[in-house]
């Protein structure tokens, strides 16, 4: 029988490459879009078209997350076996400006779709992202056992997310598994995020276009891997029989500069005559040092992480120098 599956936040990276993968799995997949005065689907262009196909490889429903209404209209008619719950105000640093819409985006979206799989008594798998970002200021490594200190407005919401969806699961026995995902980052990441700031910088600089970059905190320490192998790790965790939480990571650590230093050397430039810390972009709050421990995930779900930063930077280089029109 073929599964279906709802991704919500399906326009962003994760989602594009949690789609690709479903796809080639053989599953319907139906995607939760919010309406934008500009198209917001460069990422899933290439999945389908806009034109009328009697066999769309994706659906997508324009709905707002914090609109539950025509969320649970969707629910009750597709009767999901899998939700995957992406959406999000996903920038740590504008969550600071946004601490109110980034609360009911990261945070009451989730109780949102529970409700609605609990009202409808629905035999749904849900995969909520949480985030790294949970630990905070807790030092390296992070593991499930790890003490939760969020440090931004992004990372209390995604918090209360990861409650939530305990709380949903012992008491209603709803199947609920949240993975604890690290950085992960490709060519389609934002150009808001640091990793993508620092290649099109680069391929910028190659090209002419420009001759500095400015960036926040270069101390700063993360574990960044492949965002492909992350939403592979996504559709593992609903594989299991019983719900989970799982903490996926590289387990490797590297501060921002190292990033930079990465990137530009892959085309034999020298970081530091180009790149300049300011102010502008340090936070109120910062996250200092982040490194996951991922064992429990190499046993459960038999995943581990085949890409790590310093060829992680040269692909997303790689992308920037080659293709030029990913704006996202
Ligand atoms: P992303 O590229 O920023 O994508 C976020 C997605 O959420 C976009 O499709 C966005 O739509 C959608 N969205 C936001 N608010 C919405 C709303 N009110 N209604 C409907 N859709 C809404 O983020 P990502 O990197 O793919 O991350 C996916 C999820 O994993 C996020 O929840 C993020 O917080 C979490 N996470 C990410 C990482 C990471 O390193 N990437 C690590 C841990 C956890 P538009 O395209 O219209 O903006
Ligand atoms: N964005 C950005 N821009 N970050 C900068 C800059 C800059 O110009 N300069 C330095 N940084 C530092 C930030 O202060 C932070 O310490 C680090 O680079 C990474 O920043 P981001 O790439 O914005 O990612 P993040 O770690 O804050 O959040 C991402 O990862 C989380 C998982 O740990 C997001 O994807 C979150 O949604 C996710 O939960």
């Amino acid at each position: 029988m073929k599964k279906t599956a709802v991704i919500t936040g399906i326009t962003g990276q994760d989602g594009s490459y949690l789609c690709e993968q479903l796809l080639e799995k053989g599953y319907e997949v139906h995607g939760v879009i919010r309406r934008s005065s500009t198209f917001n689907t460069a990422r899933i262009d290439h999945l389908y078209t806009r034109t009328e196909d009697p066999n769309p490889k994706i659906h997508l429903h324009y709905i707002d997350t914090l609109d539950s209404l025509h969320l649970l209209s969707l629910f009750e008619r597709i009767a999901p076996d899998e939700i995957y719950n992406l959406a999000a105000l996903s920038h740590v640093a504008q969550s600071f400006d946004q601490p109110e819409y980034s609360a009911e985006t990261a945070g009451l979206g989730l109780l949102k779709i529970l409700e609605i799989v609990k009202t409808l008594k629905l035999d749904t798998k849900i995969y909520q992202a949480s985030t790294s970002e949970l630990f905070g200021s807790t030092p390296p490594p992070q593991s499930e056992d790890s003490k939760f200190l969020p440090q931004s407005p992004y990372a209390v919401a995604k918090l209360f997310a990861h409650n939530i969806a305990r709380v949903y699961r012992d008491a209603y026995g709803i199947f609920i598994s949240t993975g604890i995902l690290f950085n992960h980052e490709s060519p389609r990441r934002s150009r808001t995020f640091v990793t993508r700031k620092i290649s099109t910088a680069v391929s910028e600089i190659l090209r002419g276009e420009r001759d500095s970059l400015e960036l926040g905190n270069l101390h700063a320490k993360r574990d960044w891997g492949y965002a492909p192998e992350y939403t592979d790790a996504m559709w593992r965790i609903l594989q299991l029989n019983n719900p989970v939480d799982l903490v996926i990571a590289t387990g490797t650590q590297y501060s921002v500069g190292d990033f930079c230093n990465f990137a530009f050397s892959h085309v034999n430039l020298d970081w530091e005559k180009y790149v300049i810390s300011s102010d502008k972009f340090m936070r109120p709050l910062e996250v200092e040092s982040l490194q996951g421990d991922s064992s429990l995930a190499a046993s459960t779900i038999d995943w581990k992480p085949k890409v790590l930063a310093p060829e992680l930077a040269k692909i997303m280089v790689d992308a920037d120098c080659i293709v030029t029109s990913y704006r996202y």
